[in-house]
């Protein structure tokens, strides 16, 4: 029996503590954390600047709401910004899928169209309008109420034909890198094909870098990683606050300009503490050239399972999704009994890496090592 709802279908482990890239369950086990949290700590475990800029920040001002300024939301959206050189606005709010609802209702407003397209194999969240744009069936057959069809048109990763992006649509969302549905990249090309026919017929072009975003593919913005859009918003969320719950959309100053006071609002949205983290995961991910190891990460994973027959790793930086030729459960279940924490995807035979941007090279190694293991590589 438990008191809480059985929404989830958890890993038979507790989980105590976390420091670092590990954690510790209640049976004194040691586990290497892959998984980085679900790709919420970039950092990973109670890194100590995160830890004094929450303490501190409480100290000084716990929270207070949008109705007074705070210089502490002020600097964490000059964070979040830092290096875009054409968005130019953010709003804080407190979940990837509040993110995407803010950018779905504004871009419904701003072009008084209803349709949003999005990729057949994509995810946008859990809240309604987030599911309703959302493509992996298994999700939207969750979905309690009728979805009302016409709020959405569906494309596929790397379709050339974007004929069905027509005028009477309000805007295309995209996962910058298709992460849940099985980690697909965007073709080369494709995405700036996209962007250029919303331009065409007036659709917004909104990237969904919830995953994708703040350095994990290895540049700040993950269209920076993935080539040269320039989207007119872009929804982050997962890492942006070093495993503090925060979220924000990022708009144009085209786009900033045309918004109206209250047509996006929240109680908890961009509160000091969750600033003071974004603040300070931006500026060590930054000053310690994390987005470079990243690279050196997915360099390391690469070269570690090269050669193996059947494996394919896809993906970009810490955004990985590794094919085998055995079902991930079992893949994943063989690590575990190694003590290797790794996520799931929707595809039967892909498991996810997702960690934090400070792993070591040599865990790394102890990775790729087991999974030759388990293979029988
Ligand atoms: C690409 C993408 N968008 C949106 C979401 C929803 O984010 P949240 O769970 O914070 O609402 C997720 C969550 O996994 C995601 O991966």
């Amino acid at each position: 029996m438990t008191a809480l709802l059985p929404v989830y279908p958890r890993l038979d482990l507790d989980v105590v503590s976390a420091q670092g890239i590990e954690l510790t369950t209640a049976d004194g086990r040691t586990l290497l954390d892959l998984y980085g949290a679900h790709a919420v700590c970039p950092l990973g475990h109670a890194h100590p600047a995160l830890h004094d800029a929450l303490t501190r920040q409480h100290a000084t001002l716990d929270f207070y709401s949008n109705s007074l300024r705070m210089a502490v939301q002020e600097e964490a959206a000059e964070a979040v910004l830092g290096g875009s050189a054409h968005l130019a606005h953010v709003h804080f709010v407190n979940s990837g899928t509040e993110a995407n609802e803010s950018a779905i209702h504004l871009a419904r407003r701003l072009t008084g169209r209803t349709r949003i397209v999005t990729l057949a194999e994509g995810f946008h969240g859990r809240t309604l309008g987030s599911l309703s744009v959302t493509g992996l069936p298994g999700y939207r057959a969750r979905v309690p109420v009728p979805i009302p069809e016409d709020w959405r048109g569906t494309i596929t990763l790397g379709q050339p034909d974007l004929s069905s992006i027509d005028e009477s649509v309000a805007a295309v969302l995209i996962e910058s890198v298709v992460s849940l549905g099985g980690v697909y990249m965007p073709p080369d090309g494709w995405l700036e094909a996209v962007q250029a026919r919303c331009q065409e017929v007036g659709a917004l072009f909104i990237l969904d870098e919830v995953q994708g975003g703040v350095g994990r593919l290895g540049r700040w913005w993950g269209h920076e990683a993935l080539g040269t859009t320039t989207p007119d918003m872009v929804t982050l969320a997962k890492s942006l606050g070093g495993g503090f719950p925060v979220a924000a959309l990022a708009t144009t100053a085209d786009i900033g300009a045309k918004v109206t006071y209250s047509e996006l609002g929240t109680t908890f949205g961009g509160g000091p503490m969750a600033c003071a983290m974004v603040s300070t995961t931006a500026r060590v991910i930054r000053e310690e050239g994390l987005m470079d190891h990243v690279l050196a990460i997915e360099a390391r994973v690469r070269d570690g399972l090269a050669g193996i027959e059947g494996v394919e790793v896809r993906g970009k930086g810490a955004l990985l999704g590794i094919q085998t030729p055995r079902p991930q459960g079992e893949v994943r279940t063989a690590l575990l009994a190694r003590d290797i924490l790794t996520g799931a995807s929707g595809e039967p035979d892909t498991l996810r890496l997702l960690p934090a941007y400070t792993t070591p090279l040599s865990a790394i190694d102890r990775f790729t090592a087991a999974l030759r293991e388990v293979l029988g590589a």
